[in-house]
């Protein structure tokens, strides 16, 4: 079996203990994972400091060769990568493979990222009596990062933290998801034959919280960021201080629905969203609010589409949802929905349980309390619900202590800009699900969904410092 080290200054280390990583589908030993110890994630974070006093003085043109070469390589690899993904997140093998491109084209921005004039020219000579001064700005790189990466987006999510942390001239300690080691531990092979310098990037795996408390509020590290649950989310802002962070968290996402909207071309997009990697995603499509008008034909058509969802082995590439990420998320989401039950809501399919997986469900008949409807549920589920009016959707939508992504369908442009003004979410998308994101766009929620903002552009904002330099012209 497939043991792993961690990756501490440009070598592969020993760590003194491991855990077994099983797959999520058949439940059989995948690796035995090195679990770092205090030391290992101390020994990383000096590393990065040391390897962060050369790589800040690197030319811009240099980084974006590096992150160049991670795409070239990354392109004629995209297969075994995928295949990872199914096998230590049960990601079926089509989204694995959509998630590859997505990395690419993440490293390909901010390779591009890194070029872009990151400044400005200030007018000093506006303020009065101010004369023969220049005044520009510059963002500087912070130093090391701690990155906490989530299992769903292996890839793509961890590429989103180390593509603008080496963009600007940062140096990363990564800690990857305990259930999603491998795809961040080949990442280390790449980078480092792209010729990112040793120590700049460095991988702890496990787990502990002794682990996490060091690697965020080490005095090293500058900056923290980390996608995963809320309540993880606010202990890392309640102990890390006056460093910099990041959190992308959990949301319920909804799409409202028109009467305007022609129904059979959106019901497959809509099912897409609610049930894409079993539902495991922040923004996957969890409440759908249909006018009363089109709420009979829109639920019948969704339900349909919604049976024909073949679950299965995620190598199989006509599977289209496999296991959850644990037996224990799989309990607790059978739980949620007998609750939801005996307060009166009603499955309209799926519902079927495995130890590890569950078929795709429908609830109607919910209320914004249940915890189906107003917590994350990141499993495959829906509940679908009729309003009478537009106002009365975007307060069901606002309902809620979350807000990521936020959409609606509507042919009426009053209604579209409506909603844009009044949807209490970081992204509102119109006209399609709001599950939509590509890599470039700023990602990042309202309410408790999150603080800070991803996606290359925004993520440099977060993770440089911003300089003022005035020069006198004249002595
Ligand atoms: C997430 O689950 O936070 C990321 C979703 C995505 O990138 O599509």
């Amino acid at each position: 079996m497939k043991e792993t080290k961690l990756w501490i200054n440009g070598e592969w280390v020993d760590a003194k203990n491991s855990y077994e990583l099983t797959s999520p589908y058949s439940g059989e030993p995948i690796a035995n994972v090195a679990k770092a110890s205090v030391i290992d994630v101390e020994h990383a974070i000096e590393g990065a400091h040391k390897a962060f006093l050369a790589f800040k003085k690197t030319t811009a043109y240099e980084r974006a060769e590096i992150l160049y070469k991670v795409v070239d390589i990354m392109r004629g690899r995209k297969n075994e990568f995928a295949e990872i993904l199914a096998k230590e997140a049960g990601k079926p093998i089509s989204a694995g493979l959509t998630e590859i491109d997505r990395t690419i084209a993440t490293y390909q921005f901010s390779a591009e990222a890194a070029k872009q004039s990151m400044g400005e020219t200030v007018p000093m000579d506006a303020a009065p009596g101010v004369k023969d001064r220049i005044g520009y700005t510059k963002r500087v790189p912070l130093g090391v990062v701690s990155a906490i990466t989530p299992f769903n987006f292996p890839f793509n999510l961890v590429a989103h933290k180390l593509g603008p942390a080496f963009a600007v001239g940062n140096t990363v300690v990564l800690k990857p998801a305990t259930q999603t080691p491998l795809s961040a531990l080949v990442m280390a092979e790449i980078f480092q034959e792209a010729g990112l310098p040793d120590g700049a990037l460095q991988i702890v795996t496990g787990s502990g919280g002794e682990l996490s408390d060091t690697l965020i509020t080490h005095p090293y590290v500058k900056k923290v960021t980390f996608t995963g649950s809320g309540a993880v989310g606010l202990k890392i802002k309640e102990k890390i201080g006056l460093r910099k962070v990041t959190l992308e968290l959990g949301s319920n996402a909804a799409v409202i629905v028109e009467p305007s909207t022609p129904i059979e071309k959106i019901v497959s997009r809509c099912v897409g969203g609610a049930f894409g990697f079993a539902g495991q995603v922040c923004i996957s499509l969890q409440r759908v609010y249909i006018h009363e008008s089109i709420y009979d034909e829109f639920s019948k058509a969704f339900i349909e589409e919604t049976k024909k969802l073949k679950v299965g082995d995620p190598l199989d590439p006509s599977t289209d949802v496999s296991a959850m990420i644990h037996p224990k998320e799989v309990e607790r989401i059978k739980q949620w929905i007998e609750e939801a039950k005996e307060q009166g809501a009603q499955v309209a399919t799926g519902a079927e349980f495995s130890e590890r997986w569950m078929t795709p469900t429908v609830m109607t008949n919910v209320t914004p309390n249940m915890k189906v409807v107003c917590l994350e549920t990141f499993a495959p589920i829906v509940s679908l619900v009729p309003y009478k009016t537009l106002d009365e959707a975007i307060e069901l939508v606002n309902a809620s202590d979350l807000g990521l992504n936020a959409g609606i369908y509507t042919n009426v442009l009053p209604d579209a800009l409506k909603a844009a003004d009044e949807l209490e979410a970081g992204a509102i998308v119109i006209n399609d699900i709001p599950t939509f994101r590509v890599d470039n766009m700023p990602y990042g929620g309202m309410k408790n969904s999150g603080y800070g903002r991803e996606g290359i552009k925004y993520a440099i904002q977060e993770m440089t410092d911003l300089k003022f330099i005035t020069i006198k012209t004249t002595i």
